[in-house]
This record gives C-alpha cells, structure tokens and sequence, in this order.
C-alpha cells in the first residue's frame, strides 16, 4: 500500500513536527488534538516554518504553499476515516494511549496502518489496545521532526512484515532516514544514549569532574558537537530522567545516577560552566567512563538483536551527531581496550559480558 494520506492524533511538539515535514513531502495530513486550537496552531507554526524555509531560499514559494494546503485539522476522530496511516503522538501516558488507540483503530479503515510514537512504552503492549495488531507499529521521530532525519521503524511483536515494509517505504520517501528495530526499552538509540548521559552524571556524582569538563572531553571521546549536560539540557532533564527510569528492566546499570534524579525530578537544568584546564590523568578517567557508558548498552542491544550495528551508528551519527559512532569506534579500538573499558562497569552492576564482544573488530564491516 502506498501512503497518500496520514491522520497524527495529538498536535504538540512531536505531531506538529511530523505533520510539518510529511506535508512538506508530498502527503495530505490530517490534525487532530483534544486541546481546543492546538491542531490550528500546528498548522500555523508549519506554515511558519515553511515561510521561513523560502526566505532561506531552502524551498520555493509554490512548494511552501502546495505544503501548507496538504495541512487539515479534524475536529473528530470520525476525520480520520480514508487515512492510509495514523499516527498516535499523545502524551506520555500508557491509559490515555490505549484509549486514543482504542478509538483510532475503530475509526480507520481495516487496511490502514496505526503507529505510536512513543518513547517509553512498549509497542507490543500497546498493540492490545487496536484492532489488527499486525498493522500497528511504533514510529518514533526525533525532535525536532521537523528536520530531524532518523525514525525509528519499531516491530512489536505483533507486527507483520508487510506494515514494516510499508512503514519503511512511507518514511524514506518522506525524506526521513528509518532505523529498523526491535521493540526493546529505550529502542535502538536512547538504549545507549540514555546511559551515556546516566555515566556523565555518575562522574558529577563521585567527584571526578564537573558537568563544564565532562562536555569538554566528551567532545574528543565520541567526537560529539555538544557534551552530554548541553544534550541534556536542550532535551530537559526531566525528560531524559523518564526515558532513563524506562530502561530498569534491562539491569542495575542502568539505574538512574544520583545527580540525574535530584536534577530531572526538581526540573532544574545542570549548571555547566566553562572548563579550564583538566589535568590528564582525569581526562582520561573521563573519556573512558563515557566511552564504557555508551559501549556496554550497544554490545547488550546487539546481543539481543535489536538493531544492527550499522544502524546504531547511523542513528548515533546522524540523530545524536556523534562524530565517532560506537561500533565504528568500538572496532577502531579493538577488543581488548572494549573489555578493559566495559569490564569494570559489568563487574560493577553484576551484568555478564556482552557476548557481541568477540566481534569487536569487525562489527561494522562484519
Ligand atoms: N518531545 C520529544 O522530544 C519526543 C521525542 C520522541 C517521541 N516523543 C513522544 O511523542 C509523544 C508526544 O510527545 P510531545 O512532546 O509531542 O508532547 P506534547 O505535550 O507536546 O503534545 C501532546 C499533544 O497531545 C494532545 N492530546 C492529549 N490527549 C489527547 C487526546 N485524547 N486526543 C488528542 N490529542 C490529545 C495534547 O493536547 C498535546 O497537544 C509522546 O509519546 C512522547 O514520548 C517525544
């Protein structure tokens, strides 16, 4: 099935940026939101955005407008009814999602497909909520899905070949960059990056560096634009503190650092002043911790299959703007140095090895 048309239920931050470039691609899209003048207001800030796109002369007046006409709000759910795909970006809330769900699903038609877009909850649960689960899927954009180009093409356990296939096809040609992957916490990417920030935080923690620092010489170690207190605070603490709290199940590991609690729960931002000199001794203790941080999660995640690691570090590279991916970093580095970084964390937290260790070296050309 070829996707003409997508209903997106909830216009906030992440539906207003998903209608805004899946419009600017050619689709009809169809707004909807319980908040009175919310869909409109989507709808303005897209047209906005595409305004401020010709001044940049990034697109041609008669595309900002043929874009902006492909934008409709719906007053009722009963407006999603000729929709190819729907996708739910509600908030955060597993009882509101299966509601939403619930009533989408009795509305479209039997051959549409329905995604979620959540970050946090698990697709294959929320699967229960709709009427054929081998149609329903996660989505997961990043933000801003304006520009952002990574989606994370999720398959629950229900999901049937064909809808990934669909999903895939819709997503590329709509100028957006789909990771395949399994419906396991935290996905392909916050399954690492979550932890990677959780590490900068537990070096504040035991006294080895300051937020100002770490930034600094994470910018070396992964090759990163921004450290990860910057990420951080951009994607507020908050936030960053449920995503990390989401992935409890997967081990003590990766239970969320002292300083991330006290800072996500008071919704405070960390303090990051510039850094002078580190001494090299404490660079280093820094720059392997980070590494370690994000290199145990990959080599678990491709333990369990839940994405390539070409598809790591494309999400990493092209979502989190990592200079030096993991797995391209992790085979530079070789195995030996991989399991004296990732060693002392297993150790630590009572997690084995990863078996994907014995790939190191060849994971990405593997
Ligand atoms: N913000 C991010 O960086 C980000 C990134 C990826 C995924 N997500 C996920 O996307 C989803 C939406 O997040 P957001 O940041 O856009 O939230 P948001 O608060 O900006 O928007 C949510 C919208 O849903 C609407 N809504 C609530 N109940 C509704 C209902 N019953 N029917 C229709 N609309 C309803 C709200 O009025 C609001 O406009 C969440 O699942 C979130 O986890 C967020």
């Amino acid at each position: 099935m070829s996707i003409t048309r997508i209903g997106i239920v909830g216009a906030g931050t992440m539906g207003g940026g998903i209608a805004t470039a899946t419009a600017q691609a050619g689709v009809d899209v169809v707004l909807i939101d319980a908040r009175a003048g919310a869909a409109a207001a989507a709808l303005e800030q897209a047209r906005s955005f595409y305004a401020r796109a010709v001044e940049k002369k990034r697109l041609a007046p008669a595309e900002a407008e043929a874009a902006g006409a492909r934008l409709k709000v719906a007053a009722a759910l009963e407006g999603l009814a000729e929709c190819d795909l729907v996708i739910e970006a509600v908030f955060e809330d597993m009882a509101l999602k299966n509601e939403v769900l619930g009533k989408i699903a009795a509305v479209v038609r039997a051959d549409a497909l329905i995604a979620t877009n959540t970050s946090c909850l698990r697709v294959s649960e929320l699967a229960r909520a709709v009427t054929y689960p081998e149609r329903f899927l996660g989505l997961h954009y990043f933000s801003p899905a304006q520009v952002n180009p990574i989606v994370e093409v999720v398959r629950g356990e229900h999901t049937g070949e064909a809808a990934i296939e669909t999903a895939l096809a819709f997503t590329r040609r709509t100028g957006k960059q789909p990771l395949a992957c399994k419906d396991q916490w935290g996905f392909c990417i916050n399954r690492f990056f979550c932890p990677y920030t959780n590490e900068a935080a537990r070096l504040v923690d035991e006294g080895v560096a300051a937020p100002g620092a770490i930034d600094q010489i994470a910018k070396e170690a992964l090759g990163v634009a921004a450290g990860p207190f910057m990420v951080m605070n951009i994607v507020k603490p908050r936030i960053n503190l449920h995503a990390i709290r989401n992935l409890a199940p997967l081990g003590p590991f990766y239970a969320p650092a002292r300083s991330m609690t006290v800072t996500g729960d008071a919704e405070a931002s960390w303090t990051i002043e510039p850094a002078g000199a580190v001494d090299p001794d404490t660079a280093r203790l820094v720059g392997d911790r980070l590494r370690a941080g994000a290199f145990l999660p990959v080599l678990e995640e491709l333990d369990e299959g839940v994405a390539t690691p070409a598809e790591v570090d494309h999400g990493a590279r092209e979502a989190l703007k990592f200079g030096r991916p993991p797995c391209a970093l992790m085979d530079e580095l070789g195995r030996a140095e991989v399991e004296r970084l990732v060693a002392p964390l297993c150790k630590q937290y009572g997690h084995a090895l990863p078996t994907s260790l014995e790939r190191v070296g060849s994971l990405v050309q593997g």
